[in-house]
């Protein structure tokens, strides 16, 4: 039975997908008897639509592709148009919510409120938004456990590099004594092209140009984003809530391109690092900018690629190195949550 469907948002990470189940539509039928079908479109900007029997999928890829609103999609009688974001969730026939919509990570409005009401609904979500999984994780999690409703967010953490899951299933059994990683790419981009002679402004607006910035970088440079991450490392991963404010955290806005030079002829390289972990009354993690010896692994990884080191007490140390960024990446991280599902319901159904 086809996976069925509803968008909620429909940007560039929400088109990734799509294009992805397009593309891949046979591998992932024979492979992983994945088959998926979209119902329902809403996005605050472009605006709704919904066929309980299914949409076309390459018109509503051409449709955005031409910045065309989705009232201008051909369907057919039984076509409605104009449902807000709640009522898809709520009164369509999906039973996948992609959320994929702006989110504010600092009160991971709207998508915490999405989730919520999916849940309500018994049906599941994946997202790649990074507020509900910071600000609510606790509550959301439940909230799935208790309707039944698979909840996938991969992508929040290093998009499509297996940031949570590999801990989660591959490295279980171990203790996780700490966490260290370069889990913004922005920031570590900026920071390799001024070793090479860029300014901070100008290396700034090329993160910008190539996309791996947030819509308002501070968030970037401040560090804020690879706090958000480091908490949803702590929930996750370290089943230990924590909260933004909970972290100490510190930017790149007052790294110089002296400071960076000065490192490199002592052997160092700057790095903006996230550091999670176990202390005897918790978990402790904090974000700052550290001098790292140019051979440690961390301080190697080029440009806007991300890195994470989990120290565990039976495999010793791995890393695990990949894009943290991309909508073809972050396309991939919903499609592996969408995998996982379908192995649960099949499981179940089984
Ligand atoms: N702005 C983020 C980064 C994108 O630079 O890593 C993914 O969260």
């Amino acid at each position: 039975m086809a996976v069925k469907l509803a968008f909620i948002g429909f940007g560039g990470v929400g088109q990734g997908l799509l294009q992805i189940l397009q593309d891949k539509k046979e591998k992932l039928k024979q492979e992983e008897g994945l088959e998926t079908i979209v119902v329902a479109v809403a996005d605050v900007m472009k605006g709704s639509v919904y066929d309980p029997e299914g949409l076309d999928a390459d018109q509503l890829l051409q449709l955005t592709r031409e910045k065309k609103p989705l009232d201008e999609y051909k369907g057919t009688a039984r076509t409605v148009f104009g449902l807000d974001s709640l009522e898809t969730i709520k009164e369509t026939n999906a039973d996948m919510i992609v959320e994929v919509t702006f989110t504010d990570v600092k009160t991971g409005q709207p998508a915490v409120d999405h989730c919520k009401a999916a849940f309500q609904a018994g049906k599941s979500v994946i997202t790649t938004n990074k507020g509900p999984v910071a600000v609510s994780y606790q509550e959301l999690s439940k909230m799935a456990e208790e309707n039944g409703a698979f909840w996938g967010f991969e992508g929040t953490v290093m998009s499509g590099t297996p940031a949570l899951r590999l801990p989660l299933e591959t490295l279980r059994g171990n203790s996780i004594e700490q966490i260290t990683g370069i889990l913004n790419g922005t920031t570590n981009y900026m920071l390799t092209e001024m070793e090479k002679g860029l300014s901070y402004e100008e290396a700034l607006s090329q993160a910008q140009a190539h996309g791996y910035a947030e819509a308002d970088p501070t968030s970037d440079v401040e560090g804020y984003d690879a706090r958000y991450k480091a908490v949803i490392l702590s929930n996750v991963v370290m089943n230990s809530p924590l909260q933004a404010s909970d972290v100490a955290c510190t930017g790149i806005t007052q790294i110089t391109q002296d400071m960076l030079t000065d490192a490199i002829e002592r052997g160092k390289r700057i790095r903006l690092v996230a550091k999670i972990t176990r202390t005897e009354t918790g978990v402790e993690a904090v974000v700052k900018p550290e001098e790292l010896d140019v051979s440690n692994q961390l301080a190697t990884v080029p440009g806007a690629t991300n890195a994470i080191l989990f120290d565990c007490d039976l495999a010793g140390p791995i890393l695990l190195t990949g894009a943290g960024a991309g909508l073809k990446e972050t396309g991939f991280s919903l499609l592996i949550d969408l995998i996982h599902f379908e192995r649960q319901r099949t499981a179940v159904r089984q």
